[in-house]
């Protein structure tokens, strides 16, 4: 027997609009029923932009529904650059999925855990719980009907000498918050009493590796930095501060417009960001970057950069969980970038198996807004399944009920035309389509550039107005209304007291 599902008005099952007794809706929420455990089990891996945008629109109540991920949050992306500085603190652009998942009509299940392997012959994954405290049991399996795996990318290293010992990366919360120490940590150091010229020069050296967006954010964030806060508080060093971005290619942010690479280029040059392009970094050490420079006449000559910092924004790489499940799949054998998906995000050669996001190959880039799309086509794909089920159990229901109730012949066939008529309109899902809304990114002194879809043409704009469209397009798209508070406040902080300096 079905149990009813508690009703919820609108504002209940959602996000509270405004005003004090929203907020206590939103922060206490009606009791959640328990699902059907006769209904598939459907585990989705990882809480980032795929899965959690896949979460968002679930109908929880079809399915028994269980996240696996090593975060407990959602982070929004876009925004990190702004952490490494303090131009935003961290919490932030966190959002707690414990408390995404409380506000679904029917209970999900969550483990903080890493799947450690996806057997796809016994439908079941393995977990390890890796976080610093230990219970008894620290690694389990779990089973699924259906699988989404969005568990994103780690970064790219291209296996070179030293990166990983030697380099900071700019993928999660704690590459934020390691960076911003290590700024401080450096700037501190160099103003050490009597401490030696040249290291002085080499520790206020910050490098930034791959000028993507990345790369690019994080090179205006960090000139920012000084110009409007250590530039005041510990002025006889910043004369002596240097942001150098290396690109192996000719240009930086390769996918944007000309005029817009061009704008940039000349915007790093007046913020004194040093760009060098057809730059490829061969090896890292403690101190030093060795690069390969491409002359303009063709030869090749090596260069040594000395440096305090190194951040290393070089783009993706595939995640060994995926490695793994590729190896597996015999028609994954020629894919390289990704697990490759088809039309409807299955992945290829694979049963009940879908990818969302950074760790699947649709033919789009591995950027947020490809990963939510994906995640909401998923949300209307399995809500859809589980309508048809439900639809068709209720034709064959009606249909053996019409030898039954001979009386009621016609009544019932009317009922049966009807859902026919829905089942056909349900079972009609196009395949995923991505639709580019625009590339935006911040370049530093309160400028951006943004390339924007619009009216199947393409606008390109930059400057102070389009950093005004940035901000309020991120502050727009931040998770929730307390996110949208929290960074709001932040700016503001910044902009009336400067960042907070101190070093954790
Ligand atoms: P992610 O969002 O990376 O999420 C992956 C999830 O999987 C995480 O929760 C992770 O903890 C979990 N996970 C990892 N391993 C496992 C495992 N073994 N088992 C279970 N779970 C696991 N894109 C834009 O479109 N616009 C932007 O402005 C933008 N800015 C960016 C700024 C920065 C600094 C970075 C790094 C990226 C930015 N991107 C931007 C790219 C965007 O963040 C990614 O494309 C997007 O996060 C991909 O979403 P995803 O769901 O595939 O992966
Ligand atoms: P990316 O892949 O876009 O850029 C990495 C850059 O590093 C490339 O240009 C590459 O040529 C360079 N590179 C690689 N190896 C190198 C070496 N050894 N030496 C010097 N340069 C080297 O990576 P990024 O910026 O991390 O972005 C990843 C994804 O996230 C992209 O799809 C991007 O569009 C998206 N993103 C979008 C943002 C936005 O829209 N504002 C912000 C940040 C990321």
């Amino acid at each position: 027997l079905r149990r009813p599902l508690p009703r919820r008005s609108p504002a209940r099952s959602g996000e509270a609009s405004s005003g004090c007794g929203a907020q206590l809706i939103y922060r206490h929420p009606d009791d959640q029923f328990t699902p059907d455990p006769q209904k598939k089990t459907l585990v989705i891996l990882g809480t980032g932009w795929g899965s959690v945008s896949l979460l968002k629109k679930l109908d929880t109540a079809n399915y028994n529904v269980v996240v696996i991920s090593p975060r407990n949050y959602f982070l929004f992306t876009p925004l990190l650059p702004s952490c490494t500085t303090g131009n935003i603190e961290h919490r932030s652009i966190m959002e707690p999925v414990r408390q995404i998942l409380r506000h679904k009509r029917a209970a999900v299940k969550f483990y903080e855990a890493e799947a450690t392997k996806i057997d796809y012959e016994r439908k079941v994954i393995k977990i390890s719980d890796n976080s610093d405290i230990k219970g008894t049991i620290n690694e389990t399996e779990v089973p699924y009907d259906f699988l989404v795996v969005g568990v994103g990318a780690e970064n790219a290293t291209f296996g070179i000498p030293g990166v990983r010992e030697h380099s900071c990366f700019l993928k999660e919360i704690k590459d934020a918050q390691a960076i911003r120490t290590k700024i401080m940590d450096c700037v501190e150091t160099a103003a050490f009493k009597d401490q030696d010229s040249a290291e002085i020069d080499r520790l206020l050296h910050m490098v930034v590796v791959g000028g993507g967006p990345t790369g690019v954010e994080f090179a205006g964030e960090l000139r920012d930095f000084f110009d409007e806060d250590i530039k005041k508080l510990i002025p006889e060093i910043s004369p002596r501060f240097k942001v150098t971005l290396i690109e192996a290619l000719p240009t930086v942010l390769p996918m944007f417009s000309k005029q817009l690479i061009d704008y940039t280029e000349s915007t790093f040059k007046e913020e004194h960001i040093e760009i060098k392009t057809k730059t490829m970094v061969k090896k890292v050490t403690d101190k030093t970057v060795e690069a390969q420079v491409t002359n303009p006449d063709g030869s090749k000559s090596t260069l040594t950069i000395p440096y305090g910092l190194l951040v290393w924004a070089t783009g993706n790489a595939l995640r060994p969980l995926i490695k793994d499940l590729m190896s597996q799949i015999p028609a994954q054998k020629d894919s390289r970038r990704g697990l490759a998906v088809n039309e409807y995000l299955v992945v290829q050669g694979a049963r009940d198996i879908w990818a969302v996001g950074d760790c699947a190959v649709a033919g789009y880039a591995p950027t947020a807004q490809v990963a939510a799309q994906e995640g909401n086509f998923l949300a209307r794909l399995f809500n859809n399944m589980a309508k048809t089920e439900e639809l068709e159990s209720r034709v064959a229901e009606l249909s053996s009920n019409l030898n039954l109730k001979p009386g009621n012949v016609a009544e019932i066939t009317a009922e049966i035309e009807t859902l026919e008529k829905q089942l056909r309109r349900i079972k009609d899902v196009k395949p995923f389509n991505y639709s580019h809304q625009g590339s935006l990114a911040y370049i530093g002194s309160e400028k951006a550039v943004a390339d924007i879809a619009w009216l199947n043409g393409n606008v390109a704009s930059g400057g102070k107005l389009t950093y005004l469209f940035w901000r309020s397009a991120y502050l727009s798209m931040c998770f929730s209304t307390r996110n949208r508070v929290l960074v709001a406040l932040d700016w503001i902080k910044a902009k009336l007291y400067g960042r907070d300096v101190s070093r954790e």
